[in-house]
């Protein structure tokens, strides 16, 4: 069932038809829940309902039945959902604590916040019968709640985005709710709508320092074209949310053009927040050569945060469970030195590995140095360092079925906050998806691919100056539909 070409081993998609956004993650008693927007007829968008998956460990995925479907308040779409632990709701029945579900419907030039409810682990849904709870205030785009509980004003926090623009709500009991605040306007970027902000509280790595990080997709205006995950950090004091660094600073989560609409999970362990994204982008989603299925998400990652040389920078690791997917054999190839003409080439007909590349001597003169992933006659996809530009980029111009969408082919850069991302580097490799994880989880880049059928070889490559390679390591994956 999971074995037609391109489809993910170890990326969570639907048996078939379409998906976006990830909805309503959740942990509770044992389980990840991941709801999506889903298209049950069909493998482009179109009426939106929640699909759902549950997981123990965030790797390994069971898809369950469609969770909510559209009524008469119109479509399904994106949202969030809690767990009410003290009955702020008054929905509680049985033993279960009541899971409340927040999602937007929509209708032409009408989008309102309906909530839905569980009392048996998510299995089924109550739609609550006093649906819309916030009313369409005459905005066209008005939608994505994401609610969480505020243990310092014990209330209920909503961010929902509205036009270019992310609106605060609060309330106790989930039901009613009254308007804060709202934040946008002259910050970030606003080449297009805002869509499924976050709001949550980071520890500042080495410190006990907490941080408040804003996020809000926006679609389109990413820096690569399309969609893209934009973050602030800042403080939040219950009502609004002041960041620190001014208008001109804008941050993205991800310089790859495949990693959308991130949220997080709610009720996971303090100290530990973890999101996931849509791997794929708006301006060629509903045209990714796949089938029976279109889209799927990206690794579930850890968040973290930083102060670097330049400002604040929101660092992603791909979740610790992730080495339950790993082989045991691997290829460690130690003491690896390349220079102009000499490559280091190996063999890579797998489609599924991670790649570690740590080097420990760059000759000032390198230019650039880099892999070359799925080196064909017809195919490569080139990922570099520019020491010169102090950039990671990712060429995926001849990376294999690329004629689906103009917007496809694309050389897509981000800037390393440091030097310092010379040093180490994580790949990894699934049927059609790259994740780039370089220095501390500093940098992303998610990018789809969509290789050729052929006999691969891998290259690591320097122009300019000798590289020497402290550890060139590569693990196996094992898919999880197996
Ligand atoms: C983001 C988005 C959301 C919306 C959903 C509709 O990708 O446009 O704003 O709720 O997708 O499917």
């Amino acid at each position: 069932m999971y074995n037609h070409p391109y489809r993910p081993q170890f990326h969570f998609s639907p048996k078939e038809k379409w998906m976006n956004d990830p909805n309503g993650l959740v942990y509770y008693d044992g389980e990840y829940h991941l709801f999506y927007q889903y298209h049950p007829e069909s493998t482009v968008w179109g009426p939106m309902h929640w699909g759902h998956a549950v997981s123990p460990d965030l790797i390994h995925w069971e898809e369950l039945p469609v969770a909510l479907y559209p009524d008469e308040l119109g479509m399904i779409f994106s949202g969030c959902a809690v767990v009410d632990r003290d009955n702020t709701s008054g929905l509680k029945e049985g033993e279960e604590d009541v899971l409340v579900a927040f999602y937007t419907q929509h209708e032409e030039n009408n989008e309102k916040q309906s909530l839905a409810y569980s009392h048996d682990r998510g299995r089924t849904w109550i739609k609550y019968d006093q649906n819309p709870v916030i009313a369409n205030p005459g905005m066209k785009d008005f939608r994505d709640p994401k609610v969480f509980w505020s243990q310092e004003n014990a209330k209920w926090i909503m961010c929902l985005a509205a036009g270019d623009e992310i609106q605060f709500y609060e309330s106790s009991n989930l039901i009613n709710w009254e308007y804060l605040s709202s934040f946008g306007n002259d910050f970030g970027a606003h080449g297009g709508v805002w869509e499924c902000p976050d709001l949550f509280q980071l520890k500042v790595d080495g410190t006990d320092t907490k941080k408040w990080v804003l996020i809000v997709s926006i679609n389109p205006g990413g820096p690569n074209g399309g969609s893209a995950t934009q973050y602030f950090v800042g403080e939040f004091d219950g009502k609004a949310f002041h960041p620190d660094e001014g208008p001109a600073h804008i941050r993205w989560a991800d310089g790859g053009k495949d990693f959308y609409a991130a949220v997080s999970w709610s009720n996971t362990e303090v100290e530990r927040k973890i999101w996931i994204g849509w791997m794929s982008n708006w301006q060629y989603a509903n045209e990714v050569p796949t089938d029976p299925w279109r889209s799927a998400m990206s690794l579930p990652r850890e968040l973290g945060l930083k102060m670097t040389e330049s400002g604040w920078c929101l660092t992603q690791k791909v979740v610790k469970e992730f080495d339950n997917i790993k082989e045991e054999k691997l290829n460690a190839y130690e003491n690896v030195v390349v220079k102009d003409e000499q490559p280091f080439v190996f063999p890579s007909k797998d489609e599924l590995f991670e790649l570690k590349l740590k080097p420990k001597n760059i000759d000032p003169d390198t230019k650039e140095w880099g892999i070359v992933l799925r080196k064909g006659e017809k195919t490569e996809t080139c990922v570099t360092y520019s020491r010169v530009n102090r950039q990671w980029s990712v060429d995926r111009r001849r990376s294999g079925a690329i004629d689906f969408s103009e917007h496809f082919p694309s050389l897509d850069a981000a800037g390393a906050t440091r030097q310092h991302t010379d040093h180490h580097v994580q790949l990894i490799l699934d049927a059609c998806s790259l994740e780039l994880f370089a220095g501390d989880g500093e940098l992303m880049m998610t990018e789809l691919l969509f290789p050729f059928d052929e006999d691969f070889t891998m290259q690591v490559y320097s122009v300019g100056g000798e590289v020497a390679f402290e550890e060139v390591k590569l693990t196996r994956l094992k898919s999880i539909w197996n």
